[in-house]
């Protein structure tokens, strides 16, 4: 998976139209009429048709189908394939049809999409979106296309966004989003049990979670700004053997086995920087 710096360049807005209103549809299209592209956008519900006219953003007719470069289809996963089948017929011949998911290859769009010999792509931002407020500049954009046009629309697109982009072969996509989702919703799952073991010790679930959030915060931090290694903090890179024995003593066996298991993996990351004795002590209470 290669970072690519983004080139520098003045072409042509291409004309987007977007099949669904949703978190990420939202967001995208929000931004892309900041920016002025050619943009419209196609809501299956009456809601999302109310809430594009709210903010300003055209509804797709029959001629913004059919001159569109882009069609993304910010659908859930599951509907790719529907959306695609629903749209086809009304694009032009060389619109390509773009998805946003992590998870899907090229594939996903169905026979009736690859026959129809346009380019398909994938534009999958690595943004926990909740709300189509919620700002995707700054993150970045994993890209996949069939076509080096597509592939240069797409880069294009992530530059107006303030994305940065990263291409995925198609034959890595399930290992690719099994990592943004272990660096995202199960982040979210590891906050829950961090609040259950300080729930355990007597705090109520508010409280816990309103103490730990900055904490979790200011290890982001620490390997954003110093690395795996030195970002490190905890009983582990200390060596402290005593603390994290009093700690697995401490834990349910369920949270105990997460506690074994992650505290594993930090001790392969800092594990030669400790006196071998000590290391092996914390690989015995570990296992
Ligand atoms: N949310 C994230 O954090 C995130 C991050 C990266 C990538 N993605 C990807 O982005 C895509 C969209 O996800 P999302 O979170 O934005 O979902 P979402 O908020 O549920 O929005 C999906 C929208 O799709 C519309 N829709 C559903 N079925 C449809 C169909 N058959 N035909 C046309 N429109 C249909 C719905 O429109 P109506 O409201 O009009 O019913 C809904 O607004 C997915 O592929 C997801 O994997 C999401």
């Amino acid at each position: 998976m290669a970072r690519r710096r983004k080139p520098v360049t003045t072409r042509k807005p291409p004309a987007v139209v977007i099949v669904g209103f949703g978190r990420v549809g939202g967001a995208i299209a929000r931004a892309l009429k900041v920016a002025k592209w050619p943009l419209a956008v196609l809501p299956r519900s009456q809601d999302s048709v109310r809430r594009a006219a709210t903010s300003g953003i055209r509804l797709a007719d029959h001629d913004d189908l059919k001159a569109a470069q882009l069609c993304l289809l910010a659908v859930p996963d599951a509907q790719v394939q529907n959306a695609a089948e629903l749209v086809l017929e009304d694009l032009g011949p060389s619109t390509a049809l773009v998805h946003l998911s992590g998870a899907l290859t090229l594939a996903a769009f169905g026979q009736t999409a690859i026959e129809s010999k346009r380019a398909l792509g994938s534009f999958h931002p690595l943004a926990a979106i909740s709300d189509p407020s919620d700002p995707l500049e700054g993150h970045t954009a994993a890209l996949a296309a069939t076509t080096p046009t597509l592939l240069a629309s797409l880069q294009q697109l992530a530059r107006v966004l303030e994305m940065e982009t990263i291409e995925v072969p198609e034959s890595g996509r399930a290992a690719y989003h099994a990592g943004a989702v272990l660096s995202a919703g199960l982040l979210v799952s590891l906050a829950d049990v961090a609040v259950s073991s300080l729930q355990h010790a007597g705090l109520e679930r508010e409280q816990a979670l309103r103490a730990l959030l900055p904490l979790m915060n200011s290890a982001l931090r620490g390997l954003s700004a110093r690395g795996f290694s030195k970002g490190l903090t905890g009983p582990v890179v200390r060596g402290d053997v005593g603390v994290v024995q009093a700690h697995l003593d401490a834990l349910p066996a369920e949270l105990g086995s997460l506690y074994r298991l992650l505290s594993r993996r930090t001790l392969a990351l800092v594990g030669e920087s400790l006196p071998a004795e000590t290391k092996l002590a914390l690989q015995r209470i570990l296992a």
